[in-house]
């Protein structure tokens, strides 16, 4: 059974909250569109796909509850502000609504679409993985922040099922660990081959020539290949450029936001020191020290092997140059 962030059931929008994984599983059933805005913002769910569907969601809710449209638009958008795929999915749904079209029959279309753009990208990239490859990932970028299958771990998960016989480095990813808690939730439910590392680990792994490529998803991607993703991102694309391996960056055409240009127009999102200085309510760090809680940084194209869209691959070589090849 395929895991599923979030299910649409007409009447309400159910989620398995996230922070509660992976000692428990536990659904929400949400019915109003504030609910949904709370949920994005304390991240029950999260992933920019993911956060993108279940916004559009929440729309459904709040016009079908008779809200005011731009109250739910703007309430909506405001909830995390790095993550593209949130304010696409959003004017999407807007338009539809402006258009007199089928509100609700747009959002099921936006899960949809997210979904066969997950195996399609799955398809195309897992051609990129050797078999028997040593993959790291960072983050967590599968069927739970997406609307089913994933991106980055998609395409671990079609190279796995391809028999590529793949084995998967883990980023815990400090301090939310999507990576060690969901990350490796999904592939241990899957029988996916794998371990986990702290952050601090990678570097040294690639220099022992035990990872044989990077992968890794994305929150926005500017006009020129700028990719936002989890904090930690920039420093694995600087270090795999150091050891010569393979980074590559998975997320559909929905992630792209062609009217931003380099990396200044990015809005990174700086999240409650709390979630630095305590885990789980158990204090770690001085409660008078003050932390930085970045939640994404920024990686340059020239960092960038390739990105992989449901639509193609867009290879970037090292002096910048920009090659795109059309997946059927
Ligand atoms: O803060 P999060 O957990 O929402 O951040 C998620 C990521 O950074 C993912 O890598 C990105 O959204 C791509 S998910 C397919």
């Amino acid at each position: 059974m395929e895991v599923r962030a979030f299910k649409w059931l007409g009447s309400h929008l159910q989620l398995l909250d996230q922070r509660e994984l992976p000692e428990r599983e536990v659904w929400l059933d949400l019915k109003d569109y504030r609910k949904v805005a709370e949920a994005i913002k304390n991240m029950a769910v999260r992933g920019a796909p993911a956060i993108g569907c279940v916004a559009a969601y929440g729309f459904v809710l709040g016009i079908k509850q008779g809200h005011e449209p731009t109250e739910v638009y703007r309430t909506l958008r405001e909830t995390r502000p790095t993550a593209y795929n949130l304010f696409w999915a959003l004017d999407r749904v807007m338009k539809a609504l402006k258009e007199g079209g089928d509100v609700e029959g747009e959002a099921v279309k936006i899960e949809e679409e997210d979904y066969r753009a997950n195996r399609r990208m799955g398809e195309i990239g897992k051609e990129l993985i050797p078999k028997g490859a040593r993959v790291l990932t960072h983050c967590n970028t599968g069927a739970l922040a997406t609307a089913g299958w994933g991106t980055a771990l998609g395409i671990v998960r079609s190279a796995h099922y391809s028999g590529k016989d793949i084995f998967v480095w883990v980023d815990e990813t400090r301090p939310f660990l999507q990576g060690s808690r969901l990350t490796a939730w999904e592939l241990s439910k899957e029988g996916i081959p794998h371990r986990i590392i702290t952050d601090s680990t990678a570097g040294f792994l690639m220099k022992k020539g035990l990872v044989d490529c990077v992968v890794v998803g994305a929150d926005r991607i500017t006009r020129d290949y700028y990719v936002a993703n989890k904090i930690g991102t920039y420093s694995l694309s600087v270090l795999t450029k150091v050891h010569g391996i393979p980074f590559y960056v998975v997320a559909p055409t929905s992630t792209f936001d062609h009217e931003c240009m380099g990396e200044e127009g990015i809005r990174i999102e700086e999240r409650s020191e709390d979630e630095i200085k305590s885990i789980k309510g158990v204090r770690i760090a001085p409660s008078d020290s003050p932390a930085l809680h970045l939640a994404f940084d920024v990686t340059p194209p020239e960092n960038i092997t390739a990105i992989i869209t449901e639509e193609g691959i867009i290879k970037i070589n090292a002096g910048g140059l920009v090659e795109r090849i059309k997946k059927g």
